[in-house]
Protein backbone atom coordinates (compact mmCIF):
# COMPACT_ATOMS: atom_id res chain seq x y z
CA UNK A 1 0.00 0.00 0.00
CA UNK A 2 1.66 2.97 -1.48
CA UNK A 3 0.50 6.70 -0.59
CA UNK A 4 1.46 10.18 -2.58
CA UNK A 5 0.66 13.34 -1.38
CA UNK A 6 1.93 16.93 -2.13
CA UNK A 7 1.20 20.31 -0.31
CA UNK A 8 1.98 23.87 -1.82
CA UNK A 9 5.18 25.66 -0.33
CA UNK A 10 3.60 28.61 2.04
CA UNK A 11 4.68 29.24 5.36
CA UNK A 12 1.77 30.45 6.08
CA UNK A 13 0.54 26.77 6.40
CA UNK A 14 -3.08 26.93 8.22
CA UNK A 15 -4.94 24.70 10.05
CA UNK A 16 -6.55 23.54 7.28
CA UNK A 17 -3.64 22.05 6.03
CA UNK A 18 -2.40 20.76 9.22
CA UNK A 19 -5.73 18.98 9.90
CA UNK A 20 -6.99 17.96 6.32
CA UNK A 21 -3.74 16.76 5.42
CA UNK A 22 -0.74 16.77 7.71
CA UNK A 23 -2.12 14.73 10.32
CA UNK A 24 -3.06 11.88 8.16
CA UNK A 25 0.85 12.42 6.81
CA UNK A 26 2.11 11.40 9.96
CA UNK A 27 -0.14 8.72 10.24
CA UNK A 28 0.07 7.07 6.33
CA UNK A 29 4.18 6.86 6.88
CA UNK A 30 3.76 4.44 9.61
CA UNK A 31 0.61 2.59 7.89
CA UNK A 32 2.72 2.53 4.66
CA UNK A 33 5.56 1.14 6.00
CA UNK A 34 3.74 -1.69 8.19
CA UNK A 35 2.33 -2.77 5.51
CA UNK A 36 5.92 -2.95 3.71
CA UNK A 37 5.43 -0.07 1.56
CA UNK A 38 6.82 3.67 1.29
CA UNK A 39 4.52 6.55 1.93
CA UNK A 40 5.82 9.73 -0.18
CA UNK A 41 5.46 13.52 0.37
CA UNK A 42 5.85 16.17 -1.92
CA UNK A 43 6.47 20.22 -1.62
CA UNK A 44 5.33 20.76 -4.79
CA UNK A 45 6.87 24.16 -6.34
CA UNK A 46 5.90 23.55 -9.49
CA UNK A 47 2.26 24.01 -8.60
CA UNK A 48 3.52 27.45 -6.84
CA UNK A 49 4.23 28.63 -10.16
CA UNK A 50 1.02 28.26 -11.53
CA UNK A 51 -0.19 31.71 -10.33
CA UNK A 52 2.51 35.00 -9.77
CA UNK A 53 5.46 34.36 -7.46
CA UNK A 54 8.41 35.55 -6.53
CA UNK A 55 11.78 33.96 -7.20
CA UNK A 56 13.79 35.26 -4.46
CA UNK A 57 10.60 34.16 -2.21
CA UNK A 58 10.19 30.34 -3.70
CA UNK A 59 12.88 28.84 -2.20
CA UNK A 60 12.32 30.44 1.16
CA UNK A 61 8.95 29.14 1.20
CA UNK A 62 9.82 25.60 0.27
CA UNK A 63 11.94 25.81 3.00
CA UNK A 64 9.13 26.77 5.58
CA UNK A 65 7.33 23.74 4.46
CA UNK A 66 9.73 21.61 4.97
CA UNK A 67 10.76 22.55 8.38
CA UNK A 68 6.83 22.64 9.38
CA UNK A 69 6.67 18.59 7.97
CA UNK A 70 8.77 17.64 9.68
CA UNK A 71 8.18 19.84 13.05
CA UNK A 72 4.66 17.91 12.58
CA UNK A 73 6.46 14.04 12.76
CA UNK A 74 7.43 13.37 9.12
CA UNK A 75 10.48 11.04 9.44
CA UNK A 76 12.76 11.45 6.11
CA UNK A 77 13.99 7.91 7.31
CA UNK A 78 10.48 6.34 7.22
CA UNK A 79 8.83 8.00 4.40
CA UNK A 80 10.33 9.62 1.32
CA UNK A 81 10.45 13.41 2.03
CA UNK A 82 10.80 15.69 -1.75
CA UNK A 83 11.11 18.69 -3.35
CA UNK A 84 8.51 17.90 -6.86
CA UNK A 85 11.30 19.92 -9.20
CA UNK A 86 14.02 17.90 -8.18
CA UNK A 87 12.61 14.64 -10.05
CA UNK A 88 11.77 15.19 -13.32
CA UNK A 89 9.93 12.13 -14.05
CA UNK A 90 6.63 14.18 -12.32
CA UNK A 91 7.17 16.83 -15.34
CA UNK A 92 7.97 14.46 -18.05
CA UNK A 93 4.93 12.09 -16.86
CA UNK A 94 3.03 15.28 -17.05
CA UNK A 95 3.57 15.69 -20.64
CA UNK A 96 2.06 12.15 -21.30
CA UNK A 97 -0.57 12.59 -19.28
CA UNK A 98 -1.50 15.36 -21.10
CA UNK A 99 -1.84 13.58 -24.39
CA UNK A 100 -4.75 11.32 -22.34
CA UNK A 101 -6.44 13.99 -20.65
CA UNK A 102 -9.71 16.27 -22.16
CA UNK A 103 -9.36 19.52 -22.32
CA UNK A 104 -13.35 19.31 -21.33
CA UNK A 105 -12.66 17.99 -18.01
CA UNK A 106 -10.03 20.56 -17.18
CA UNK A 107 -12.70 23.36 -18.23
CA UNK A 108 -14.65 21.94 -14.93
CA UNK A 109 -12.03 22.10 -12.37
CA UNK A 110 -13.46 24.06 -9.52
CA UNK A 111 -10.49 25.23 -8.96
CA UNK A 112 -9.29 26.63 -12.46
CA UNK A 113 -12.41 28.73 -12.17
CA UNK A 114 -11.46 30.23 -8.79
CA UNK A 115 -8.32 30.81 -9.38
CA UNK A 116 -7.91 32.15 -13.00
CA UNK A 117 -11.06 34.70 -11.87
CA UNK A 118 -8.80 36.06 -9.46
CA UNK A 119 -5.84 36.73 -11.69
CA UNK A 120 -5.47 40.53 -12.81
CA UNK A 121 -2.50 39.98 -15.52
CA UNK A 122 -1.88 36.08 -16.92
CA UNK A 123 -4.12 33.01 -16.72
CA UNK A 124 -1.19 30.64 -17.50
CA UNK A 125 -1.25 27.76 -19.30
CA UNK A 126 -0.01 25.79 -16.28
CA UNK A 127 -3.04 27.01 -14.26
CA UNK A 128 -5.08 25.39 -16.52
CA UNK A 129 -2.84 22.04 -16.79
CA UNK A 130 -2.21 22.42 -13.15
CA UNK A 131 -4.47 18.79 -12.41
CA UNK A 132 -2.22 17.33 -15.25
CA UNK A 133 1.15 17.48 -13.43
CA UNK A 134 -1.08 16.67 -10.02
CA UNK A 135 -1.90 13.69 -11.79
CA UNK A 136 1.63 12.75 -12.96
CA UNK A 137 2.58 13.26 -9.48
CA UNK A 138 0.86 10.12 -8.21
CA UNK A 139 0.61 8.19 -10.71
CA UNK A 140 4.39 8.16 -11.27
CA UNK A 141 4.89 6.46 -8.11
CA UNK A 142 2.10 4.00 -8.76
CA UNK A 143 0.65 5.08 -5.30
CA UNK A 144 -2.93 3.24 -4.25
CA UNK A 145 -3.89 6.31 -1.94
CA UNK A 146 -4.34 9.96 -1.90
CA UNK A 147 -4.58 11.45 1.37
CA UNK A 148 -5.62 15.05 1.04
CA UNK A 149 -8.72 17.37 2.50
CA UNK A 150 -11.99 17.53 0.75
CA UNK A 151 -10.91 20.69 -1.54
CA UNK A 152 -8.43 18.31 -3.56
CA UNK A 153 -11.84 15.64 -4.25
CA UNK A 154 -12.28 16.71 -7.95
CA UNK A 155 -8.31 16.51 -8.88
CA UNK A 156 -8.31 12.99 -8.06
CA UNK A 157 -10.88 12.21 -9.46
CA UNK A 158 -9.82 13.67 -12.23
CA UNK A 159 -6.26 11.73 -12.03
CA UNK A 160 -7.85 8.07 -11.52
CA UNK A 161 -10.10 8.78 -14.57
CA UNK A 162 -6.23 10.03 -16.53
CA UNK A 163 -5.00 6.79 -15.07
CA UNK A 164 -7.86 4.55 -16.80
CA UNK A 165 -8.29 6.11 -20.25
CA UNK A 166 -4.28 5.15 -20.28
CA UNK A 167 -4.83 2.26 -19.42
CA UNK A 168 -7.48 1.21 -21.40
CA UNK A 169 -5.73 2.59 -24.27
CA UNK A 170 -1.90 1.22 -23.79
CA UNK A 171 -2.47 -1.60 -21.24
CA UNK A 172 -2.14 -1.96 -17.06
CA UNK A 173 0.97 0.10 -17.15
CA UNK A 174 -0.32 3.26 -14.06
CA UNK A 175 -2.04 2.06 -10.86
CA UNK A 176 -5.65 4.30 -10.21
CA UNK A 177 -5.58 5.53 -6.64
CA UNK A 178 -7.56 5.69 -3.85
CA UNK A 179 -8.86 9.19 -2.45
CA UNK A 180 -8.67 9.01 0.83
CA UNK A 181 -10.24 11.98 2.56
CA UNK A 182 -10.34 12.21 6.94
CA UNK A 183 -13.22 11.47 8.78
CA UNK A 184 -12.51 14.51 11.42
CA UNK A 185 -11.71 17.68 9.84
CA UNK A 186 -11.60 17.01 5.66
CA UNK A 187 -13.41 20.91 5.34
CA UNK A 188 -12.02 23.54 7.96
CA UNK A 189 -13.83 26.45 8.01
CA UNK A 190 -12.99 30.44 8.31
CA UNK A 191 -13.50 31.13 11.67
CA UNK A 192 -15.16 34.51 10.76
CA UNK A 193 -16.70 32.95 7.97
CA UNK A 194 -17.50 29.52 8.55
CA UNK A 195 -19.71 28.81 5.08
CA UNK A 196 -15.79 29.48 2.97
CA UNK A 197 -13.05 27.32 3.69
CA UNK A 198 -10.19 28.13 5.96
CA UNK A 199 -7.29 29.14 3.19
CA UNK A 200 -4.42 31.45 3.20
CA UNK A 201 -6.27 33.96 0.63
CA UNK A 202 -9.29 34.39 2.88
CA UNK A 203 -10.37 38.02 3.10
CA UNK A 204 -9.75 38.33 6.62
CA UNK A 205 -6.88 37.01 7.92
CA UNK A 206 -8.52 36.94 11.50
CA UNK A 207 -10.38 33.18 10.34
CA UNK A 208 -7.17 31.46 9.70
CA UNK A 209 -5.12 29.87 12.22
CA UNK A 210 -2.13 29.50 11.16
CA UNK A 211 0.36 27.01 12.08
CA UNK A 212 2.87 29.48 13.35
CA UNK A 213 0.57 31.57 14.84
CA UNK A 214 1.78 32.18 18.71
CA UNK A 215 -0.45 30.83 21.49
CA UNK A 216 -2.02 34.31 22.06
CA UNK A 217 -3.07 34.69 18.81
CA UNK A 218 -4.33 31.53 18.10
CA UNK A 219 -6.50 31.99 21.50
CA UNK A 220 -7.60 35.22 20.57
CA UNK A 221 -8.70 34.07 16.95
CA UNK A 222 -10.81 31.17 18.55
CA UNK A 223 -12.60 34.10 20.98
CA UNK A 224 -14.02 35.57 17.79
CA UNK A 225 -14.91 32.76 16.24
CA UNK A 226 -18.06 33.49 14.57
CA UNK A 227 -20.75 31.30 16.29
CA UNK A 228 -24.58 31.78 16.37
CA UNK A 229 -27.51 33.56 17.94
CA UNK A 230 -29.34 30.16 19.32
CA UNK A 231 -30.95 31.33 22.69
CA UNK A 232 -30.08 28.92 24.37
CA UNK A 233 -26.78 28.68 22.97
CA UNK A 234 -26.17 25.07 21.78
CA UNK A 235 -23.38 23.05 21.16
CA UNK A 236 -23.87 20.63 18.32
CA UNK A 237 -22.83 19.96 15.11
CA UNK A 238 -25.88 20.48 12.42
CA UNK A 239 -25.62 22.03 9.34
CA UNK A 240 -27.89 25.19 10.25
CA UNK A 241 -24.89 26.00 13.12
CA UNK A 242 -21.83 25.89 10.29
CA UNK A 243 -19.61 28.12 13.20
CA UNK A 244 -20.36 25.99 16.23
CA UNK A 245 -20.12 22.71 13.91
CA UNK A 246 -16.49 24.12 12.40
CA UNK A 247 -15.15 24.47 16.60
CA UNK A 248 -16.57 20.61 17.32
CA UNK A 249 -14.70 19.54 14.36
CA UNK A 250 -11.53 21.48 15.29
CA UNK A 251 -12.02 20.74 19.16
CA UNK A 252 -12.06 16.47 18.03
CA UNK A 253 -9.24 16.68 15.24
CA UNK A 254 -6.85 18.06 17.52
CA UNK A 255 -8.10 15.88 20.29
CA UNK A 256 -7.92 13.08 18.09
CA UNK A 257 -11.05 12.04 19.37
CA UNK A 258 -14.56 11.53 17.91
CA UNK A 259 -17.43 14.17 16.92
CA UNK A 260 -19.81 12.61 19.91
CA UNK A 261 -17.09 12.85 22.35
CA UNK A 262 -16.03 16.46 21.49
CA UNK A 263 -19.53 17.45 21.84
CA UNK A 264 -20.34 15.54 25.40
CA UNK A 265 -17.29 16.87 26.93
CA UNK A 266 -18.93 19.92 26.82
CA UNK A 267 -22.21 19.17 28.03
CA UNK A 268 -21.99 21.44 31.19
CA UNK A 269 -20.78 24.10 29.53
CA UNK A 270 -22.34 27.42 30.10
CA UNK A 271 -22.07 28.79 26.67
CA UNK A 272 -20.02 29.40 23.43
CA UNK A 273 -17.43 30.96 25.05
CA UNK A 274 -16.60 27.35 26.83
CA UNK A 275 -16.34 25.84 23.23
CA UNK A 276 -14.44 28.88 22.33
CA UNK A 277 -11.75 28.35 25.13
CA UNK A 278 -11.67 24.16 25.09
CA UNK A 279 -10.97 24.51 21.08
CA UNK A 280 -8.28 26.97 21.37
CA UNK A 281 -6.36 25.12 24.10
CA UNK A 282 -6.52 21.95 22.21
CA UNK A 283 -5.22 23.34 19.21
CA UNK A 284 -2.39 25.09 20.96
CA UNK A 285 -1.75 21.49 22.80
CA UNK A 286 -1.46 19.95 19.23
CA UNK A 287 0.77 22.76 17.82
CA UNK A 288 3.09 23.92 20.40
CA UNK A 289 5.21 21.24 19.92
CA UNK A 290 5.25 21.49 16.36
CA UNK A 291 6.39 25.70 16.80
CA UNK A 292 9.36 24.76 18.83
CA UNK A 293 10.54 21.94 16.51
CA UNK A 294 10.15 24.38 13.58
CA UNK A 295 12.11 27.20 14.75
CA UNK A 296 15.54 24.31 14.99
CA UNK A 297 14.63 22.98 11.73
CA UNK A 298 13.79 25.88 9.88
CA UNK A 299 17.46 27.50 10.60
CA UNK A 300 19.37 24.93 8.99
CA UNK A 301 19.06 25.12 5.47
CA UNK A 302 21.97 22.79 4.26
CA UNK A 303 19.89 20.05 6.53
CA UNK A 304 17.03 20.67 4.58
CA UNK A 305 18.66 20.58 1.29
CA UNK A 306 20.01 17.01 2.20
CA UNK A 307 17.11 15.55 2.51
CA UNK A 308 15.56 16.89 -0.31
CA UNK A 309 18.60 15.15 -1.88
CA UNK A 310 18.52 11.71 0.28
CA UNK A 311 14.79 11.98 -1.10
CA UNK A 312 14.98 12.86 -4.76
CA UNK A 313 17.44 9.25 -4.81
CA UNK A 314 14.93 7.10 -3.40
CA UNK A 315 11.91 8.79 -5.72
CA UNK A 316 14.15 8.21 -8.61
CA UNK A 317 14.67 4.63 -7.85
CA UNK A 318 10.66 4.18 -8.02
CA UNK A 319 9.66 6.68 -10.93
CA UNK A 320 12.40 5.89 -13.23
CA UNK A 321 11.31 2.43 -14.08
CA UNK A 322 7.68 3.66 -14.20
CA UNK A 323 8.55 5.98 -16.93
CA UNK A 324 10.88 3.28 -18.45
CA UNK A 325 7.30 1.32 -18.44
CA UNK A 326 5.33 4.31 -20.24
CA UNK A 327 7.82 4.96 -22.56
CA UNK A 328 7.81 1.68 -23.87
CA UNK A 329 3.96 1.51 -23.66
CA UNK A 330 3.59 4.62 -26.06
CA UNK A 331 6.00 4.10 -28.07
CA UNK A 332 8.98 7.10 -27.57
CA UNK A 333 12.02 7.24 -26.73
CA UNK A 334 14.82 4.42 -27.95
CA UNK A 335 13.22 0.26 -27.82
CA UNK A 336 14.82 -0.32 -24.54
P1 LIG B 1 -2.66 22.67 -0.90
O1 LIG B 1 -1.23 22.99 -0.73
O2 LIG B 1 -3.60 23.76 -1.29
O3 LIG B 1 -3.22 22.03 0.43
C1 LIG B 1 -2.52 20.99 1.09
C2 LIG B 1 -3.53 20.04 1.70
O4 LIG B 1 -4.35 20.74 2.66
C3 LIG B 1 -5.72 20.42 2.43
N1 LIG B 1 -6.56 21.57 2.84
C4 LIG B 1 -7.59 21.49 3.71
N2 LIG B 1 -8.09 20.46 4.40
C5 LIG B 1 -9.13 20.71 5.24
N3 LIG B 1 -9.69 21.96 5.39
C6 LIG B 1 -9.20 23.02 4.71
N4 LIG B 1 -9.74 24.24 4.87
C7 LIG B 1 -8.10 22.81 3.81
N5 LIG B 1 -7.39 23.63 3.00
C8 LIG B 1 -6.44 22.85 2.40
C9 LIG B 1 -5.80 20.18 0.93
O5 LIG B 1 -6.94 19.42 0.59
C10 LIG B 1 -4.50 19.44 0.67
O6 LIG B 1 -4.65 18.06 0.93
N6 LIG B 1 -3.08 20.46 -5.36
C11 LIG B 1 -2.63 20.25 -4.01
C12 LIG B 1 -1.17 19.83 -3.92
C13 LIG B 1 -0.79 18.61 -4.72
C14 LIG B 1 -1.15 17.27 -4.48
C15 LIG B 1 -0.50 16.50 -5.49
C16 LIG B 1 -1.95 16.64 -3.52
C17 LIG B 1 0.04 18.62 -5.81
N7 LIG B 1 0.22 17.35 -6.29
C18 LIG B 1 -0.65 15.12 -5.55
C19 LIG B 1 -2.09 15.23 -3.59
C20 LIG B 1 -1.45 14.50 -4.61
C21 LIG B 1 -2.78 21.55 -3.24
O7 LIG B 1 -2.75 22.61 -3.80
O8 LIG B 1 -2.84 21.42 -1.90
Amino acid sequence: MRIFSGIQPTGRKHLGNYIGAILQYVEGQQRAADAGDVAIYCVVDLHAMTVPWQPAEMRERVYDTAAILLAAGLDPERCVFIRQSDVHEHTELAWYMGAVTAHGDLNRMHQFKEKSAKQRDLVSADLFTYPVLMAADVLAYRAHEVPVGDDQRQHVELMRDVAQRFNERFGEVLVVPELRIPEVGARIMDLQNPTSKMSTTADSPEGTVFVLDDAKTVEKKFKRAVTDSDDPPRIARDPSKPGVSNLIDILAAARGSSFAEAEASLADARGYGDLKAATADAVNAMLEPVRERYTALRADEDALEAIFAAGAEKARAITQPVLADVRQAIGVGSRG
